[in-house]
């Protein structure tokens, strides 16, 4: 068994876009410069989206320019249109994550789009992009259920996939927007896309609103899934999403995988050293757990025992 995964982070994007306060454009800059100094394979960056949607991110050109790019990590972006993608071609992005809902109703909430609309917008962003050597991936938010519509039939995801792979999507990423996925609905619906499309990269996103985000993560992989989308602290959830909190937290998921044999390629000291900084420059506690009691093995003193 092949026991390498990818971590990708998206704590400066799917983290930032709903804390309550503007992370300041040069500390955006700092931390994904450290964030490059982890093992980590990807970073999403920012998004290309409306600032009014999205007011925390309405420095994307900025951020995306100012980070030191370093060899082996790919550096991506969140569009959602056409006019989000050409934002990002300007900023020469290795890859642009498009983002589309399975359900009606959260397209319409997050996108004005239902999903067939998004997959308009999605041909015309990819004639946009020919020739420019720019990987496609397509972010499928509500894979595993809508907080408005319950449970997205299956059937429906897999149609979703099959068209996006038809329009010349590269890379699909499955995405629990709201924590609703289980562990054997994971396992069930990554077996099939895995089985169903071998020529495909599939990422899995997990946040952890229930609980069960780790779980989810250990499905994923003995599914077969060999990149998971990960946010330092645990940051993260979407805006238009109701009752949305973070997605499953970097230093965790790497400190688990470690212990179960898998090779993340990861220095989990430097992301700890990261996500302590990071609670300063949120003002708040983050939801990762290992910064709390440490690593595994991680001797105390005794003198912090109660007593
Ligand atoms: N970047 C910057 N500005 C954009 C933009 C983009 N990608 N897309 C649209 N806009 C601007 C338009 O120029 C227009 O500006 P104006 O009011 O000054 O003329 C305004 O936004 C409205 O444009 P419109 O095309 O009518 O968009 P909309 O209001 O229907 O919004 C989206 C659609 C997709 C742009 C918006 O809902 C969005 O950005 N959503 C992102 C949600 C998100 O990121 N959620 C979390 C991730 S899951
Ligand atoms: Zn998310």
């Amino acid at each position: 068994m092949n026991k390498r995964l990818y971590i990708h982070e998206v704590a400066t994007r799917d983290g930032f876009q709903i804390e309550a306060n503007f992370v300041p454009t040069e500390a955006k800059i700092a931390l994904i410069d450290r964030l490059s100094q982890t093992g980590l394979a990807k970073i999403e960056v920012t998004s290309f989206t409306s600032p009014k949607a999205i007011p925390n991110l309405r420095d994307a050109e900025d951020v995306m320019r100012g980070i030191r790019r370093v060899e082996g990590v790919e550096y991506t972006v969140l569009v959602p249109n056409v006019k989000g993608c050409e934002r990002a071609l300007a900023c020469e992005v290795d890859e642009i994550n498009l983002v589309m809902s399975a359900s009606d109703t959260h397209g319409l909430a997050n996108l004005r789009m239902t999903p067939e609309q998004s997959l308009v917008q999605f041909r015309e962003i990819i004639e946009v992009t020919r020739g420019s050597g720019v990987f496609i991936n397509a972010s499928l938010s509500t894979t595993f259920g809508c907080p408005f519509e319950g449970d997205v039939p299956e059937r429906r995801i897999y149609e979703l996939v099959q068209r996006l792979l038809e329009i010349g999507v590269q890379g699909i990423t499955l995405c629990d927007t709201t924590g609703m996925a289980d562990p054997a609905q994971v396992e069930r619906i990554c077996r099939e896309v895995l089985n169903s499309w071998p020529q495909a990269i599939f990422t899995a996103h997990f946040h952890n609103t229930r609980g069960m985000g780790l779980a989810n993560v250990l499905a994923g992989a003995a599914a077969g899934v060999r990149r998971f989308d990960a946010s330092l602290g645990g940051l993260g959830g979407c805006p238009y999403a109701p009752g949305a909190t973070g997605n499953v937290c970097t230093e965790d998921v790497a400190h688990m995988l470690e212990l179960q044999g898998y090779d993340c390629g990861i220095d989990i000291d430097i992301l700890l050293a990261a996500s302590e900084k990071l609670q300063r420059l949120v003002g708040h506690e983050v939801p990762g757990q290992i910064l709390k009691a440490g690593r595994r093995l991680e001797r105390r003193t005794t003198a912090i025992v109660n007593r």
